[in-house]
């Protein structure tokens, strides 16, 4: 596999060819992703859940998250990594830029944050810098306590409205990637459409440019995987090849299923 880079995302868009995403944190699960063909790692902060045990994403910190992206990037040579800035790293333009430069220090080639039109600002500053950003609309898990619990986001049509503004405005100031997470099928589809830039969903129906699950989850180590995740290991002859049906099953179509989305 050749290294993804950001053209090489906009290019499968634009030919509408699905792309996999996974989360991953560490070496060996890092190569094993690359075995499996899969263009897009993500350093999530849902590390915090899988490996740290917390309930929520909160307590993840800058060090955290840039232990593991320097462990998956020494794991990996093709796939494009993206790491999350976690909870409380990005309070302030200037702690943002600094906390991104460790991540990219670390080995990420692209930083994740969650929010929509009032980052914008900082994301220009983040690319102009040579931070690529990818936004993170719809549920976002670092503002639980706000939200009131993980649910589904945008069912109102007022809502659903504001979500596709977001995603506008970060695109427009410099988004190369957006994540969106547990929205209706059709708000997926729509702000697939609405966007240049690839949309990753999670949740959010299968008419999205691309897919992305946590890694634990798909691999069935999570004992209450959530409505939209499909089990691989269920069937499969090992970890390398349930990584490699989830790809597959990504790129084809056949997940996410129309049981694993919302309406
Ligand atoms: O941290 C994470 O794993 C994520 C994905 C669920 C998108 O942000
Ligand atoms: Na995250």
């Amino acid at each position: 596999m050749s290294k993804v880079s950001i053209p090489t995302l906009l290019a499968k868009k634009r030919n509408s060819q699905k792309f996999a995403v996974v989360t991953c944190y560490d070496a060996s699960f890092a190569g094993a992703v690359e075995r499996a063909g899969i263009d897009v790692i993500l350093v999530g902060d849902s590390l915090g859940n899988v490996l740290q045990g917390h309930s929520s994403t909160l307590p993840v910190t800058v060090e955290d998250m840039a232990y593991h992206t320097a462990c998956v990037a020494r794991g990996c040579s093709s796939p494009l990594i993206v790491s999350d800035l976690p909870f409380g790293s990005y309070h302030s333009e200037e702690q943002c830029l600094n906390n991104a430069t460790s991540l990219m220090r670390a080995g990420a080639h692209m930083v994740k944050l969650e929010g929509g039109t009032w980052l914008c600002d900082t994301i220009s500053k983040l690319t102009r810098i040579g931070i690529p950003v990818c936004g993170h609309l719809g549920l976002t898990p670092q503002s639980v306590n706000v939200l009131g619990g993980f649910r589904v986001q945008g069912r109102e049509q007022e809502q659903a409205q504001a979500i596709i503004e977001d995603a506008k405005a970060l695109e427009a100031a410099g988004a190369s990637l957006l994540v969106v997470e547990c929205v209706p099928r059709a708000l997926g589809a729509e702000l697939s459409r609405a966007l240049s830039i690839p949309v990753v969903g999670i949740g959010a129906g299968a008419d999205t440019d691309a897919q992305v699950l946590v890694l634990h989850d798909l691999l069935g180590v999570s004992p209450r995987a959530p409505k939209f995740v499909r089990n691989f290991a269920a069937g499969s002859a090992g970890i390398q090849d349930a990584l490699e049906r989830y790809r597959s099953a990504v790129e084809n179509g056949s997940f996410p299923g129309q049981e694993h989305g919302f309406d």
